[in-house]
């Protein structure tokens, strides 16, 4: 499993060590530093966030802008994902959530990763900007290519390339679309986002874009992987499944610490200049891994921090990051996995894995699929 080699690379090499993939980039091993860089954009520049790719072609908004025009952004952004408007769509996603569960329920079986994990959360995410549902399978092919294609060099980089051209076609049409039929009712992102402005100033084509490409890639894949990885967690580990179904009031609690276990996102930065940082030799311009997992998992952080225990009460863990670029959709995501953790237990409690599932690593770690199977 990726978070059993990252331990045990952590316990070797700490707080940093060089990787050697694509032209090579620090990679940080410990919960203080990887907060301490991702607290200081000053010394950590975010426009570049995939360790081995230093030079990239794109922009992704706003995770790839730094203070102080990043928070025009958020300011922008931040609406539709407040507390409020999240809780407001609880009822709508149970809803959903219980209807896919209900159909799977008689199978006997299922893959939770292609059935479920990635399913939910698409269709919530395509509602939230305005995407119609029945392309879902394409979105997905697309997200495949930007986020999965594993490696480094340029044919890989072309891949990726490809997929976010794609993407950003598929939004520039849509927003073609929304200009000539305006609905001044709509809620949806997109028909909002044709009427976005910073400083006064409506935003460019390009820049609209490449917003829409990073909440399509945040918004796709990343609660589909915390999914799975929990799912995985409670099918191997009664007890802790036990409790879930014995008493729903601990999810939330129980979501909280399996995403300080399982922290699926891995980024980095670009140092904007020579330093010593934490007794690393860094000098402008090199790149530098933070992984998350490697915070969330740090046992000098937290006592016996590879095991799960949903009693360990508040850890600041940094799944969601920290700093500036703290997640955006950190309220949506929450949600989603609690929503779908209740409705699955409710119907179905007990339940076994039917095959060791494989992983994906890279940006957003994942299982590829997570075969369960329960009595019908
Ligand atoms: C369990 C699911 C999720 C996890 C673990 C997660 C994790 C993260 C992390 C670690 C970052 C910071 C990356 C960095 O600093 O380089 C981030 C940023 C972001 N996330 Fe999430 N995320 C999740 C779900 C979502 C969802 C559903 C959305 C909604 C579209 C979303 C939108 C964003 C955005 C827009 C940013 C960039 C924020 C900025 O640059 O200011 N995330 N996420």
């Amino acid at each position: 499993m990726h978070f059993g080699m990252l331990d045990a690379t952590q316990d070797d090499l700490r707080p940093v060590f060089r990787n050697t993939e694509g032209p090579g980039y620090w990679m940080f091993t410990d919960y203080e530093t990887i907060l301490d860089g991702l607290q200081h954009p000053d010394l950590w520049s975010s426009s570049v966030i995939v360790p081995s790719d230093p030079n990239p072609p794109y922009k992704w908004i706003p995770i790839m802008i730094d203070p102080p025009e990043h928070a025009k952004w958020r300011h922008v952004l931040a609406e539709y994902f407040s507390p409020g408007l999240v809780k407001s769509l609880r009822d709508e996603q149970h809803h959903l959530a219980g209807e896919l569960i209900e159909e799977l329920v008689p199978e006997g079986s299922c893959d939770f990763v292609t059935q479920l994990a990635r399913v939910f959360p698409s269709i919530v995410f395509t509602r939230l900007m305005g995407m119609p549902e029945d392309q879902l399978d394409q979105f997905l092919v697309w997200e495949d290519k930007i986020l999965h294609t594993l490696g480094s060099g340029d044919e890989v980089n072309a891949i990726r390339l490809d997929g976010m051209m794609a993407v950003m076609g598929y939004f520039s049409g849509l927003i073609e679309q929304r200009r000539a039929n305006p609905d001044p009712d709509a809620h949806d992102i997109v028909s909002n986002a044709i009427k976005w402005e910073i400083d006064g100033e409506p935003i460019n084509d390009t820049d609209l874009l490449n917003c829409l490409l990073l909440l399509f890639m945040a918004g796709l894949d990343t609660v589909a992987s915390q999914l799975s990885y929990a799912m995985l967690h409670l099918a191997t580990h009664p007890a802790d499944r036990a409790r879930i179904v014995a008493d729903p009031s601990i999810i939330p609690k129980a979501v909280e610490e399996l995403l300080r276990a399982y922290p699926i996102v891995q980024t980095a930065r670009k140092a904007t200049q020579d330093m010593d940082f934490h007794g690393c030799p860094v000098k402008a311009g090199d790149m530098a891994s933070f992984p998350m997992a490697a915070a969330g998992r740090d046992e000098n952080m937290y006592p016996d921090a590879r095991k799960v225990d949903f009693d360990r009460g508040v850890t600041r863990h940094l799944s969601f990051g920290g700093g500036p670029h703290r997640c955006l959709g950190s309220h949506l995501a929450r949600q989603e996995m609690a929503v779908v953790l209740e409705e699955w237990h409710r119907r179905i409690p007990e339940y076994e894995l039917a095959e060791e599932p494989t992983e994906h690593g890279g940006q957003v770690w994942g299982l590829n699929s997570l075969k369960l199977r329960w009595e019908r």
